[in-house]
């Protein structure tokens, strides 16, 4: 029988060789699958045997990864702050940038609900989720504010174009216990009559500009090319939103939106072209990069 560095070391070279830029913990995620164990367990015991069948399993995994196929996508799952979503080819895999979304609709979620007395019948706080893909950004906020004990006084409402994500998405309310809290629903980015505008819209849309797209890494090929091609400019379903936000937006309501890092210039002009006298402030993520768009009425904007 092979060992775990015996096997290790034959994975890297063959999916180094294959372009893999994290040969290693490809590997090491892979192995840990077909022997049901953590990674750290492999790192800690390299000589130990490995049996036939998890080999077989670990060599066809291996083969999978080299043909360019996400390691996400081989496990079924991805963690996305601190939970685990079942991922497959219904939907995007997750990114660790995006969980700087969840926080800060957090944030405007209980900056709200303790801002003020909040008297018996006070509605709850409305969120609205576009484009939510595996669900991740409205699953992930369901748990925060399940854990905070304030789930029932927000209602998330998780919308998609893609019936086959919004599936995916489902599975994973369920499987994080959310499934009472958060509504989803197949639509172009939002209801096309929303009767109660939300408090609170958050948004991770596809922005990569269509000739882009085509030149990413094999690896994004896996994934469903309607979640990751905003258009010519990247910008098409984000300036869409923007148009929706006047009736869609509670008077002081907070859209936040994730967009690319080159972005944040032409996104203030698309506000000030569809929002005029907004306000649109991007935020820089932890490696620095102007990634998430806050905007909002300016306080002298519908008030008077
Ligand atoms: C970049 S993915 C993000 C998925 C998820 N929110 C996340 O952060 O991992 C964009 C998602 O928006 C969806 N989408 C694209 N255009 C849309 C539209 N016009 N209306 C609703 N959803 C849309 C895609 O199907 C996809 O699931």
């Amino acid at each position: 029988m092979a060992s775990v560095r015996e096997l290790l070391d034959g994975a890297i070279e063959r999916l180094r060789a294959n372009g893999s830029d994290s040969p290693r913990l490809d590997a090491e995620l892979l192995l840990g699958r077909a022997v049901g164990v953590d990674r750290t367990v492999l790192i800690a015991h390299p000589t130990a045997p490995v049996g036939t069948d998890a080999e077989a399993a670990f060599l066809a995994d291996v083969e999978r990864r080299a043909a360019g196929e996400p390691v996400a996508y081989i496990r079924g799952f991805k963690e996305f702050h601190g939970l685990a979503f079942a991922v497959d080819g219904r939907a995007l895999i997750p990114r660790p940038e995006t969980e700087q979304l969840v926080e800060m609709a957090e944030r405007e979620v209980m900056r709200r609900l303790t801002g003020s007395p909040r008297p018996p019948g006070t509605p709850p706080i409305r969120v609205a989720d576009v484009g939510t893909g595996c669900g991740s950004i409205a699953v992930a906020l369901g748990v925060l504010l399940r854990r905070r004990s304030v789930g029932r006084d927000v209602e998330i409402l998780a919308t998609d174009d893609s019936a086959a994500a919004l599936e995916l998405a489902r599975e994973n309310a369920v499987g994080h216990g959310v499934a009472d809290r958060v509504r989803f629903i197949e639509a172009d980015l939002l209801p096309p009559v929303v009767a109660q505008p939300f408090d609170v819209i958050v948004a991770n849309l596809p922005y990569i500009p269509s000739e882009v797209v085509d030149r990413l890494p094999v690896a994004a090929s896996f994934e469903p090319r309607s979640a990751l091609d905003g258009g010519p400019d990247g910008l098409s379903a984000i300036g869409r939103l923007l148009q929706r936000l006047t009736d869609a937006l509670a008077q002081t309501g907070v859209a936040l939106l994730e967009i690319g890092a080159d972005q944040a210039d032409s996104l203030g002009e698309l506000v000030g072209e569809h929002l005029p006298g907004w306000s649109c402030r991007v935020e820089r993520d932890l490696a620095g990069l102007p990634r998430t768009a806050r905007i909002e009425r300016s306080p002298a904007v519908g008030r008077t």
